[in-house]
């Protein structure tokens, strides 16, 4: 978690390193800060809470000069105050860090044993006082960073700067994500793309075990070893206008409004209708010989695998295994060489999923990342990558990548059921109509904005909610109660509706909502089952049903419609009011939608 930010220009740094830090805001806001290099030497600000607090103190004292640094902090090790935000300086040595040092506390010891004063409790600190024990043998600033690391276990981006050496910005990175956007005469480093746009597209990715020294008009990189690295600049398909509200009140309303567009970037050039088939170049998987598939990944990404079941096991007839990935690896996987391992991640840094992946290559697996950001540490881990295109999702719940990673996963398995003639020509024609079709049917359900709105005008008081789905949409609850309990705060299960009477049941009473997920599927007269258990116990029903439906309609309090769609894409459709119900129940309740409570958006700690 946290996002750092470095920049070397003609412009105020300070300045730069804000703006920078609001799009990296998502990454952690329990405190920010920021250390510009001037005439004076280095100035320090920082403050504990949201970016607002900085923007506070950065207007009461300003800070002028070129060169500087940023973060915003996600706290692992010590509490979010001031004395434990970043940057944390010593002798002149300012660092920034995202990321876990491991051996923190040994190397506390041993500095302190030098006479090291500590002023946080935080990990980071003892690489400040590490790359000033080095300066002061006499160690330039690259070569200082470069011993420091060599003493630290886990994980890091850094960017450090020294009064000694003004001009110039030392990064380096070992698991956590950076980059150097290429500017003219000016540069800049991030933990990830969103935060340079406004400076400029082209950007260098930098690797594991790779160093960087950036000035206003140079960027070199080498490896921890001191060996010099050539890499092309990538031109980022992003623009600074992705990552702006665009006159939305909330990111996250924005990008559910994205959605449409999203899904169709993701297929776009991708399938061919008249044959059926989709056309996923370069992915050369040995699909004769895999035996098993399994998918892993983590929260709403775990609930995209949940849905991918289905999809594989009805189109490429493999078993598919669905794994949360903070657990796979800990449950010694029967993965090997037949074994297929996808791995969905939007952020492509979530580390429990980074761990997974590593795990199964171990065991000779082949493994495919489906992944909304280019060049992030799982693409890289992975043998293929299916990118979705959702663009940045800033707002900390998922939203646009979850129903893009829906779609990938049907282009996936569909492209491995044409390839292997599990799936036929007909049927693959039938289903990329329906896949077209499909942003026309998302904006359908975009229109019920208002009446999802009115419906949680009438909920929003309600402590807890019961979501329900059968089949392809048993996820799709679980995703709805997540949606609802990450921003407004309310308590909220998602359950197979057919295991309510295993237990559930016993919660229902006249303030317990309950939101049915009732397509005209083949689970429809069991879902009217299950909603006159509901009814026959007082709850209370939100049913999410197809147009021209009468029956589940007439079980429930309030109806939202949507749409019908083949089973495998009816998740999809399904996900957009249950999105619109929790952001408005969140409104009504004046959370921050946004950035919620506790959360951060790229979870880079086990
Ligand atoms: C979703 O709303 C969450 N905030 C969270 O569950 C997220 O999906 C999870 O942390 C996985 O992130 P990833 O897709 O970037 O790996």
């Amino acid at each position: 978690m946290c996002g750092i930010v470095g920049y070397a220009g003609s412009r105020n740094a300070a300045e730069v390193l804000f703006d920078g830090l609001k799009k990296l805001e998502y990454r952690g806001y329990d405190s920010s800060g920021v250390a510009v290099l001037n005439e004076g030497g280095m100035e320090l600000r920082r403050s504990v809470g949201k970016l607002k607090a900085l923007e506070a103190e950065l207007s009461k004292r300003p800070v002028a000069g070129h060169v500087g640094i940023g973060h915003t902090r996600w706290a692992t090790h010590g509490r979010p105050t001031e004395e434990n935000a970043h940057p944390h300086v010593e002798a002149g040595v300012a660092v920034v860090h995202n990321g876990i040092i491991e051996n923190y506390l040994s190397l506390r010891e041993e500095l302190k044993k030098e006479g090291a004063v500590f002023k946080s409790e935080t990990d980071t600190e003892c690489l400040t006082h590490l790359i000033s024990r080095e300066m002061k043998k006499g160690l330039c600033l690259e070569d200082a960073v470069r011993e420091a690391i060599r003493r630290v276990k886990g994980t890091y981006a850094l960017a450090v700067i020294s009064v000694t050496e003004p001009e110039r910005i030392v990064a380096a990175r070992m698991e956590c994500p950076l980059m150097i956007g290429l500017g003219e005469g000016e540069n800049i480093i991030s933990s990830d793309i969103t935060a340079v746009l406004n400076i400029t597209r082209k950007a260098i990715f930098l690797k594991d075990h790779e160093m960087a020294v950036i000035t206003s008009d140079k960027a070199e990189i080498t490896t921890f070893d001191g060996d010099s690295v050539t890499r092309q600049a990538t031109v980022v398909d992003w623009s600074p206008i992705m990552a702006e509200k665009g006159g939305y009140r909330h990111f996250m309303l924005k990008e559910i409004y994205e959605q449409p567009r999203a899904i169709t970037d993701t297929f776009r050039g991708l399938i061919a209708e008249e044959a059926g088939d989709v056309f996923l170049n370069g992915f050369d998987v040995p699909l004769m010989d895999i035996e098993r598939v399994y998918i892993t990944a983590c929260g709403t990404s775990w609930h995209a695998a949940l849905v991918g079941k289905y999809i594989f096991e009805e189109f490429f007839r493999i078993p598919t295994e669905v794994d949360l990935a903070s657990e796979f690896r800990y449950r010694n996987p029967l993965v090997n060489k037949k074994s297929l391992v996808l791995a969905i991640s939007q952020s492509g840094e979530t580390a429990d999923t980074l761990a997974a992946i590593k795990e199964v290559k171990r065991r000779g697996a082949s493994t495919i990342a489906v992944c909304n950001v280019m060049e992030s540490s799982l693409t890289r881990e992975c043998d293929w990558s299916f990118m979705t295109h959702a663009g940045p999702e800033i707002g900390v719940a998922s939203t646009k990548a979850f129903t893009t990673q829906l779609v990938a996963l049907f282009l996936l398995g569909l492209c491995f059921g044409r390839r292997t003639g599990k799936v036929s020509a007909e049927t693959g024609v039938e289903l990329i109509q329906e896949l077209v079709r499909l942003a026309k049917k998302m904006d359908r359900c975009l229109e019920q904005n208002f009446m999802v709105e009115a419906i949680a005008k009438r909920y929003f008081h309600c402590s807890d909610f019961i979501y329900l789905g059968r089949g392809h949409n048993f996820p799709i609850a679980l995703e709805g109660a997540l949606k609802l309990k990450e921003i407004s705060y309310i308590h909220a299960e998602g359950y197979a509706a057919g295991e309510m009477k295993h237990g559930p049941i016993a919660l229902i009473d006249e303030d317990m909502p309950v939101v049915a997920i009732a397509p005209l599927d083949q689970s429809y007269s069991k879902m009217l089952g299950n909603m006159e258990e509901v009814k026959a116990r007082g709850g209370r029903i939100i049913a999410l049903v197809n147009d021209g439906d009468t029956e589940a309609s007439g079980r429930a309090d309030d109806v939202i419609r949507v749409p019908s769609a083949p089973a495998h894409l009816t998740p999809i459709l399904m996900s957009i009011p249950l999105q619109l119900l929790a952001y408005h129940i969140a409104v009504l309740k004046g959370t921050d939608i946004d950035q919620p409570r506790n959360l951060a958006k790229s979870v880079t700690v086990e």
